[in-house]
């Protein structure tokens, strides 16, 4: 395999449930929508930083780190479950986390999942900026070298996009899995969906599928920044992708698919079409979205496929990263006066 190469630590139930789901195909009445179960990865309540964090880890644990550092929301997935991966294999951990979500209730700081970082005993840390990727990189750089001089090893998951993104590997891993089990089941798929952030997700993915020879879209759909910044990050990482695994091939422009449309108002912050496919998928699947990430990725296949733009003979893969104990984070979503809740 491509990333046989890179250290590992397993982390992740794998491999995630490939399954159809019939009562919202049937609902939207257009293709057979597929749903690739990563929000069951394991690791403190799953999401696809499982994925992501094996290698990260790996190569924390071949350097001989014992400390963990790392930086997001207050309503980070990625910060819960890096301190869940930290905790499984025995290590300390301190996190930052960036207010990066103006205007939020009680809930937000204190449920989901900056409850479950205080449960796992995470030494926190806060940044004010949230829009500033670099400084809380920088500030984390400056909290390891504060550990290093206390005789402590520590390990870096910086986010922005200066390093390596080991993370991405995963999903590499990831599309082979998924090609295996669309092989399995007789479907070819037409296009999968994903949230795209740090692109991470997305640039592993899209290598992966032209490595192993498919040129399947994979659409991403922006939850962070604008359509041509976040286009133009998610290919810059699919090149250092490209190189890490040794693919030759060429990912240019014309792989790179991304949509903004259900962006606004901005990351974090709900949005009519976000909190209708929570709404949907809860009551027609009983599958939990979040309101960040997934919401506003399955709204966008929602919006693509009642516009028309799959045929019914079609199959689209969407793919769940998770997400959901940020929910508890966001009461208002039951609140009749919501929207036109
Ligand atoms: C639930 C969920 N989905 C998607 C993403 C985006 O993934 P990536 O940062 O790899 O683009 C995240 C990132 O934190 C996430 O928590």
């Amino acid at each position: 395999m491509f990333t046989d190469n890179f250290a590992k630590a397993s982390l992740a139930q794998l491999p995630t449930v490939l399954e159809l789901l019939p009562n919202l195909s049937k609902c939207l009445n257009g293709p057979n929508i597929w749903i690739k179960r990563d929000d069951c990865t394991g690791l403190a309540l799953g999401g696809n930083k499982a994925r992501q964090l094996e290698y990260y880890l790996g190569h924390a644990i071949a350097q001989g780190a014992d400390t963990i550092l790392t930086t997001g929301a207050i309503q980070s997935n990625h910060v819960r479950m890096s301190v869940a991966a930290a905790r499984k294999l025995g290590l300390d951990v301190e996190v930052l986390l960036e207010h990066r979500v103006s205007g939020r209730k009680t809930e937000y700081y204190q449920s989901g999942n900056p409850f479950l970082i205080a449960l796992m005993g995470a030494k926190i840390h806060y940044f004010e900026d949230g829009e500033d990727e670099d400084g809380a990189d920088n500030k984390l750089f400056e909290l390891a070298d504060k550990l290093r001089k206390q005789g402590k090893k520590p390990y870096v998951i910086p986010l922005s996009e200066n390093y390596t993104p080991y993370g991405s590997l995963g999903y590499v891993d990831c599309a082979a899995e998924l090609l295996q089990q669309c092989k399995k089941l007789s479907f070819k798929a037409d296009a999968i969906i994903l949230p795209t952030g740090s692109a991470s997700t997305h640039a592993g993915m899209l290598c992966g599928i032209r490595a192993l020879g498919f040129d399947i879209p994979v659409l991403g759909v922006c939850i962070r920044r604008e359509r041509k910044a976040q286009a133009q990050r998610v290919l810059n990482k699919a090149h250092q992708v490209a190189q890490m695994i040794g693919f030759k091939g060429i990912i240019d422009d014309k792989d790179i698919w991304v949509d903004d449309e259900m962006l606004a108002p901005g990351y974090g912050q709900l949005n009519q079409p976000a909190l209708e496919a929570i709404d949907l998928l809860a009551q027609t699947e009983g599958i939990l979205l979040d309101p960040t990430y997934t919401g506003k990725a399955m709204a966008c296949l929602i919006d693509l496929v009642k516009t028309k733009k799959y045929t019914k003979d079609q199959n689209i893969v969407f793919l769940h990263t998770g997400g959901s104990p940020a929910l508890f984070g966001y009461p208002e979503i039951l609140d009749d006066d919501f929207f036109q809740h």
